[in-house]
């Protein structure tokens, strides 16, 4: 109902204004000629915040719509959610970070060298522990595919530097080993390794 208030009364219920009759309760502004067109009747008031909360709520649907179609996946966006690599492109040693859904990712193809040390330091003091072998496919372990974003604030960690000559963040001075391993700095966990898998000898799909 539209009124409430102490000393105020409740709106009367006048005859059918036709046959047909509707009932047109004389608190809603305008109905009543006692109130005239001025704005001081609280029952005016009373309506005029209903309606405009309506109003309101009616933009806010209005609004909130094409917001929440701007949310769905645009069509290239899908598109790049899962991407294909050529692996013949990254010579041994060396590694590419390729663009995945906004994020770089590192595919690094390890020497014989870089293998070793990392399985050698598979039982070593780690903050993160994890062995290599979990790190990469089976069979594969000459291939990294890991987010090559620093755990700590994000920041993209530099190939081959640091300590154990993985990578090395210069943000804040993290040590990641020849898996990915955090070894030393504030990052609090190993880089990731995100959802891949061989297509064939020598192609990866990512995502
Ligand atoms: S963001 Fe890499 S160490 Fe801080």
């Amino acid at each position: 109902m539209f009124w409430r208030g102490r000393g105020r009364t409740a709106p009367q219920w006048r005859s059918p204004q036709a046959k047909g009759g509707f009932k047109v309760a004389d608190g809603v502004a305008g109905a009543n000629p006692e109130n005239g067109a001025g704005g001081d009747d609280p029952s005016r008031r009373d309506f005029i915040h209903i309606a405009a909360g309506a109003a309101a709520a009616g933009a806010a649907v209005t609004i909130a719509w094409p917001l929440v179609d701007q949310m769905n996946p645009a069509g290239d966006t899908l598109a790049l959610a899962s991407v294909e690599f050529d692996l013949t492109k990254v010579e041994l040693g060396q590694s590419v970070t390729i663009k995945w859904r906004g994020k770089p990712l590192f595919i690094r193809h390890r020497t014989g060298a870089e293998i070793a040390a990392a399985i050698k330091d598979d039982n070593a003091p780690m903050r993160d522990p994890q062995t290599d072998e979990v790190r990469h496919k089976p069979g594969k372990a000459e291939w990294l595919v890991l987010i090559g974003t620093c755990t700590h604030l994000g920041c993209v960690p530099t190939f081959g530097g640091g300590d154990y000559k993985g990578w090395f963040c210069p943000c804040h001075g993290s040590h990641y080993d020849t898996s990915g391993r955090i070894r030393k700095g504030p990052a609090p966990t190993n880089l990731a390794v995100p959802e891949y898998a061989f297509v064939s000898d020598n192609m990866v799909k990512v995502g």
